[in-house]
């Protein structure tokens, strides 16, 4: 069969990105993942502003698409389609790909594919590990957190997910109140390196309940009390508290993920996939400590385990391009109608 090369585009938060990837007879290869990060312009604020992110956008889209093809050494004419993160997301920064994504299409006579921002995410995994369907995945993030069995490239069951915060939200406000720097995950998982999980006491929500839905917003509050009792009692918070606090936290939530895992993963192998497989997604994914608990529950019922590397865990295009690759494989195509969709379930 012929090569597949596609153009992808992301925009829905505050990363853009372009990206060419190649499905050949060997599989995918990404061939350029161009990132611009907004972080600086929107740290002032404490979180994204989704004005300025739109605006962002909008200015660094083409750059970055010029800059993915000429990394890959690819020209418009090469291309077979362009993909492009259609939702769900901040509605301004989705608008800004989506036009920019139809401009190229309609300008160089190619297909365009609109995709789930939660697709790219959900096949990530097979990408860069080669996962076969089905596979579990536990998609974490600043604003995701759900299991979905992923059986197909449009072709996915939730079973479970936050009935709250995510828990990339929940490390970024633990840091918050302990005046670390933002994003929170790195700096509370450095801090927890040097902590006694044991020191305070952080509950372990919704383990007393069957299912995998996760609750990650009373290890907030836990987090609000413990800080608060240990300030009393010292009359401010040592480097230590600081370090036990991030500890306690970070042990909860491995606690609660591996858990929770291990009864999707059960459901899951109740399919009899012919290669069990667990994957994870998503900015939280970067956790360490998280990865090993992960690691050590697939090791428990002999599935394979599967981490992409970190700049594939966060927002990026090349899982964009990818997903689209798949979706134009499967036989679907948009139109110049295609619209950017705020919320978008998969
Ligand atoms: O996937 P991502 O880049 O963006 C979305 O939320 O879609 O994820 C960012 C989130 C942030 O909340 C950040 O604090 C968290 O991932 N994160 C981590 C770590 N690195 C990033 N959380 C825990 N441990 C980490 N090492
Ligand atoms: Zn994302």
């Amino acid at each position: 069969t012929r090569a597949l090369t596609f153009l992808g585009i992301e925009s829905s938060c505050d990363d853009t990105a372009a990206a060419v990837v190649r499905m050949g007879d060997a599989g995918p290869e990404i061939l350029s993942s161009v990132v611009a990060g907004q972080y600086a312009l929107h740290e002032a604020y404490g979180g994204v502003v989704p004005e300025i992110a739109a605006r962002a956008h909008a200015e660094k889209l083409d750059i970055c698409v010029e800059s993915a093809l000429a990394e890959a050494g690819v020209r418009l004419d090469d291309l077979d389609g362009v993909a492009v993160t259609a939702g769900p997301g901040l509605i301004g920064g989705v608008m800004s790909g989506v036009m920019c994504a139809k401009g190229i299409a309609a300008g160089a006579g190619l297909p365009l594919v609109g995709v789930n921002h939660l697709a790219g995410h959900a096949l990530t995994p097979q990408l860069t590990d080669g996962l076969a369907f089905p596979y579990l995945l536990l998609l974490v993030s600043g604003g995701h957190c759900q299991f979905l069995i992923v059986r197909g490239a449009d072709d996915f069951t939730r079973i479970g997910g936050t009935i709250d915060d995510a828990p990339g939200e929940a490390f970024d406000k633990t840091a918050k109140l302990l005046g670390l720097p933002q994003p929170g995950g790195p700096a509370v998982e450095t801090e927890a390196a040097e902590g006694d999980p044991k020191a305070f006491h952080f509950p372990r929500p919704l383990l007393d309940r069957p299912g995998c839905d996760m609750s990650f917003s009373g290890l907030k509050t836990a987090l609000l009390r413990a800080r608060d009792g240990a300030m009393a009692a010292r009359g401010g918070l040592t480097r230590q508290d600081r370090a036990d606090l991030c500890a306690g936290f970070q042990a909860a939530v491995c606690d609660v993920l591996a858990e929770k895992t291990r009864r999707a993963l059960s459901e899951y192998l109740a399919l009899s996939p012919a290669e069990p497989a667990i994957a994870v997604a998503g900015g939280v994914a970067a956790n360490k400590a998280i990865r090993a608990r992960l690691e050590q529950v697939a090791a428990g019922v002999g599935a394979r385990f599967a981490a992409p590397p970190l700049r594939l865990c966060t927002d990026n295009a090349a899982m964009i391009a990818y997903a689209g690759l798949r979706r134009f494989q499967l036989g679907h195509r948009d139109g110049m109608d295609l619209s950017a969709r705020p919320r978008w379930p998969l």
